[in-house]
């Protein structure tokens, strides 16, 4: 087992305190959510974790070992690979192709740990077989989100952090996704980080949550506590409800 563990964070951008003092630990195996208003912080904390940015102070460690303000290379070697919020493809490259870029990294750094891991099992485990051959921009936005999954799980990463894979999918397609997700876990034997909007999502698919507002971690429990926490409900879902008022008001 691996625990990756994230102390005292702190980053800021010019006045703006994206996060404040946040810690918290995932183990392998574990599937964590982080839940937030809009500008809580809760991808500066994905970008923080896979070195896409350096941290102001704190500490980011797998095991023992620091891997805060390295690279993103040399992050998603260590064990950790993410999707990202804004899909990053490579558009023109084919479904496969796209995959293979990450699967030939893995070969050459992560080759003990592949496992009898292929890139058809991958195609297969997110469901992409029959669009395989297809340049990635072409493909409809759900299964744009499954691609990124699929090349991010094809650097055998022992920490997947997954940035609203749910976004833009509809109800049958987000459940579809919870068990892809758990299957993932139970297979790739990793712990996976993940930030949804869809807090049903979430509340169905995550152990434990923690829950970000304006930089700081206010909240953190398993699903049926952080329902019930008053400062949550204010903080999120009473905004939510405000907002769905308003949307419905007008
Ligand atoms: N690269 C950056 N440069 C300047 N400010 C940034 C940068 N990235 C994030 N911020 C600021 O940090 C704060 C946290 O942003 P972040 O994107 O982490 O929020 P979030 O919780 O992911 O929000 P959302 O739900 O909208 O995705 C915001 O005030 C944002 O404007
Ligand atoms: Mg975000």
């Amino acid at each position: 087992m691996t625990t990756l563990t994230v102390r005292s964070v702190s980053k800021h951008f010019g006045g703006v305190f994206a996060l404040r003092d946040v810690s918290l630990t995932c183990e392998t195996g574990e599937i964590i959510g982080l839940i937030g208003p809009n500008g809580a912080g809760k991808t500066t904390l994905l970008n923080v974790i896979s070195s896409a940015f350096p941290l102001d102070s704190g500490e980011v460690r797998l095991d023992e070992r620091r891997i805060d303000s390295t690279s993103p290379r040399k992050c998603a070697l260590a064990g950790i690979a993410r999707t990202f919020q804004n899909i990053r493809l490579f558009n023109h490259l084919t479904v496969r192709q796209n995959i293979e870029v990450s699967f030939t990294t893995a070969q050459r750094h992560r080759a003990r740990r592949l496992n009898g891991l292929t890139v058809a099992s991958l195609l297969q485990e997110l469901e992409l077989e029959e669009v395989a051959n297809r340049p990635a921009m072409t493909l409809p936005y759900g299964h744009q989100r499954r691609l990124e999954i699929a090349r991010a799980l094809a650097l055998v990463p022992e920490f997947l952090l997954l940035d609203e894979p749910a976004a833009g999918m509809n109800e049958a397609e987000s459940t579809e996704l919870i068990s892809s997700v758990r299957g993932i876990r139970d297979r790739a034997k990793c712990g996976i980080i993940v930030i949804d909007h869809d807090l049903r999502f979430i509340l169905n698919l995550c152990q434990r949550i923690n829950v970000l507002q304006m930089g700081e971690l206010i909240a953190e429990g398993r699903p049926e506590e952080i329902q019930k926490d008053p400062k949550v409900v204010e903080a999120y879902i009473g905004l939510r409800h405000r907002t769905d008022h308003k949307a419905a008001s007008t």
